[in-house]
């Protein structure tokens, strides 16, 4: 009768997969704060994507980790930069198969590790960047990348790079907006995930966690830029914004269960003071009813087959 009456019910499609790719390693390499996910090879990589995509996930989201970052983040437009490398590796083995999008960022490209490029003050150069962004935009979509990930909040994003992928014809390409993107704690095991070389924090450009309209208002204006789906960052701690987002929007609502919200679970879980199983399925059952359409989450493979076991 529960499960009759159930009115939120989560499904493997509606989970995507964050992996990371990283640059000059033999091995896949353990992330020691995000307890059973790594750094993959190329090779690592792909089996990964097997395995979401026998597991029914979604889609997956890639990151680069490169060895060399300088100021304005080369490696993220070299076409033979990490991130690209994977993607067109990836998106020509199983691009029919599954949905292989990138993160839209500069953050693991950059020495100082900040999302955008510095003006001569050290402060992040909004409108310089965004160049950057178009850039970094033209060169994922040519290897392959079917969703960008816009995560680096900058003002503008969505409408420079759209207008740029559309004059070079790549029409096709979607835009996934971080729109409300919160400068959180919960980034904190990412930063180990990507090697970030990061200090200080991204308050310049992320929003403040006490502000929730404005959460409203930046997902309204991505939309009227052109975002094809608009995305609420963390999850659980904001699912009021997610709420808000969803009930106002007329593209879909993504939301990102992130590394701390992955992270605080894990490491409960492993000294018995939770129910690990329990807790992740009520996390992203939450995060549905609140109203995310999909939801990027480290726990994708395992939660899609558990799904499937159970149907
Ligand atoms: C930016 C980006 C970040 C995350 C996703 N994209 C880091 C940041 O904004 O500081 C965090 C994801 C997570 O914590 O799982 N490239």
């Amino acid at each position: 009768m529960r499960r009759l009456v159930a009115e939120t019910r989560v499904h493997p499609a509606q989970l995507v997969l964050p992996m990371f790719v990283a640059e000059g390693i033999d091995e896949p390499r353990p992330i020691s704060s995000m307890p059973g996910q790594v750094q993959h090879t190329l090779d690592s990589a792909a089996r990964e994507v097997e395995r979401a995509i026998a597991a029914g996930v979604g889609g997956v989201m890639l990151f680069g980790v490169p060895t060399a970052k300088d100021a304005v983040g080369s490696g993220a437009t070299d076409p033979d930069g990490i991130l690209n490398r994977a993607t067109r590796f990836l998106a020509e083995r199983f691009g029919d198969a599954t949905v292989v999008q990138t993160d839209l960022c500069l953050d693991e490209f950059t020495d100082h590790g900040h999302c955008g490029v510095l003006a001569a003050d050290g402060s992040v150069d909004n409108d310089a960047t965004l160049d950057r962004y178009a850039d970094m935009a033209l060169a994922q979509a040519e290897a392959g990348s079917q969703i960008l990930g816009l995560s680096g909040m900058m003002d503008g994003q969505v409408a420079h790079v759209r207008a740029a992928l559309d004059a070079a014809g790549h029409l096709d390409t979607a835009i996934l907006a971080y729109s409300a993107k919160y400068a959180t704690a919960l980034y904190g095991p990412f930063r180990e995930a990507v090697d970030s070389s990061l200090t200080g924090d991204r308050k310049t450009y992320q929003q403040d966690p006490a502000n929730r309209r404005e959460g409203l208002r930046e997902a309204l204006l991505d939309i009227a830029e052109g975002a094809d789906i608009v995305m609420v960052k963390p999850a659980s701690l904001y699912l009021d914004v997610l709420a808000d987002v969803a009930a106002a929007s007329d593209v879909p609502v993504w939301a990102y269960q992130v590394s701390g919200e992955y992270a605080m679970v894990e490491a409960a879980a492993a000294n018995g003071w939770i129910d690990r199983d329990r807790l992740i399925a009520e996390s992203l059952t939450s995060i549905a009813r609140a109203g995310a359409d999909v939801v990027l989450t480290y726990w994708a493979i395992e939660q899609a087959e558990l799904m499937g076991a159970l149907r």
